[in-house]
């Protein structure tokens, strides 16, 4: 068996003990915020947070800014960002009350968890890491200090609150690894005070975008939670489809098609090939519009909320600044905790 099926597994027992015993769980999770949330975020993790949220599952996001940098030199747009995810979440249905959304480079403590546990790693694990490789291989540039170290800095994301479950996609499941290693060799080394924590993984890890890639902000695939409705026929129009009309699901050799029939396939709650029949011989252009419908009745209550919301000015300011007070006096007694155990208390 190999260990994404392992972990698949024990994946589904945490999901069945999180429905029994919510109050045993905290999350965390998060994203770097490169760009506009999009349709993969929403089906991939954000509406499993707002289960877990509505099960009681206390929840923290992390808005892991300094992530940004870990793979490009620019931190423009960042703060656009940030503030784009946190009007994202509340529309999707995250509640500042129950949720703390922050961002890590506002959490002092934090970062400073990462020093200590860049003790317990070696180099040679450090290179090991394989979303690191392939990070590093798509960035075309030379592997920056920040690149190779940021899976320890994402176990001080993780740690730093005595997270113990991770809903995360696939490509987010070395970096669980790497703190459930941290965490122990930390126990082991200076007594138990983190929990091993457990990734969960959701259950749609992967939607294509509009090419039949990986959907991804940097493909140019994605289709947007804050989209226009006319934006995202617009994008869908664009998607590479081929002349036969007859409308099949193969994302093999028709990966353009596949990922429409996908996308209107979740939006719709419908297998794709359920969508393909429906359409039949109706070709490319039949296709487009019943996925464009798709998309825009799905996303038009989400986007109605966002737009709403966005007229506050002070809104996204105001639950940043709890979330990110919440998360310092977390740190802070983690850190204490943590100092007391290593002696470095004067
Ligand atoms: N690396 C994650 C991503 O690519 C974002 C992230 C940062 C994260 N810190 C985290 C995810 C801690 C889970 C837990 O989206």
């Amino acid at each position: 068996m190999d260990s994404f099926t392992t972990t698949a597994q024990r994946s589904t027992e945490v999901a069945a003990a999180v429905a029994a015993h919510p109050g045993r769980f905290r999350v965390l999770t998060g994203e770097r915020p490169t760009g506009a949330l999009h349709l993969g975020h929403y089906f991939g993790t954000i509406r499993e947070r707002v289960r877990l949220q509505r099960a009681g599952v206390e929840t923290f996001l992390v808005l892991a800014d300094y992530q940004v940098i870990t793979d490009r030199d620019t931190t423009a747009n960042v703060r656009d960002n940030v503030y784009g995810a946190v009007l994202d979440y509340l529309a999707a249905g995250i509640d500042p009350e129950r949720t703390t959304i922050f961002t890590h480079s506002s959490i002092p403590a934090l970062n400073q968890l990462l020093l200590p546990f860049l003790s317990l790693v070696t180099e040679a694990e450090l290179h090991r890491n394989p979303t690191v490789k392939s990070e590093f291989e798509a960035s075309g540039r030379a592997l920056s200090g920040l690149l190779l170290t940021y899976p320890v800095h994402q176990a001080a994301d993780i740690l730093f609150c005595k997270g113990n479950l991770v809903p995360v996609g696939k490509d987010n499941l070395p970096h669980v690894e790497m703190t459930r290693v941290i965490a122990r060799r930390f126990n082991e080394r200076y007594g138990a005070i983190f929990p091993v924590p457990d990734a969960l993984i959701t259950a749609t890890p992967e939607v294509p975008g509009l090419d039949g890639r990986k959907m991804s902000k940097s493909y140019g695939n994605a289709i947007s939670l804050s989209m226009t409705a006319d934006e995202t026929v617009a994008a869908i129009r664009r998607t590479r489809t081929d002349p036969d009309r007859r409308i099949t699901f193969d994302p093999e050799r028709r990966p353009g098609v596949s990922a429409l029939l996908t996308t209107a396939g979740l939006c719709l709650d419908e297998a794709p090939e359920e969508v393909a029949d429906r359409i039949g011989d109706g070709g490319s252009s039949a296709l487009k519009a019943v996925t464009a419908t798709a998309v825009n009745e799905f996303l038009s209550p989400l986007r109605e909320r966002r737009r709403e919301l966005a007229t506050d000015d002070e809104l996204v300011q105001s639950v940043l600044a709890r979330g990110n007070e919440h998360a310092r006096a977390i740190a802070d007694t983690t850190l204490a905790e943590v100092r007391e155990a290593m002696g470095t208390v004067y």
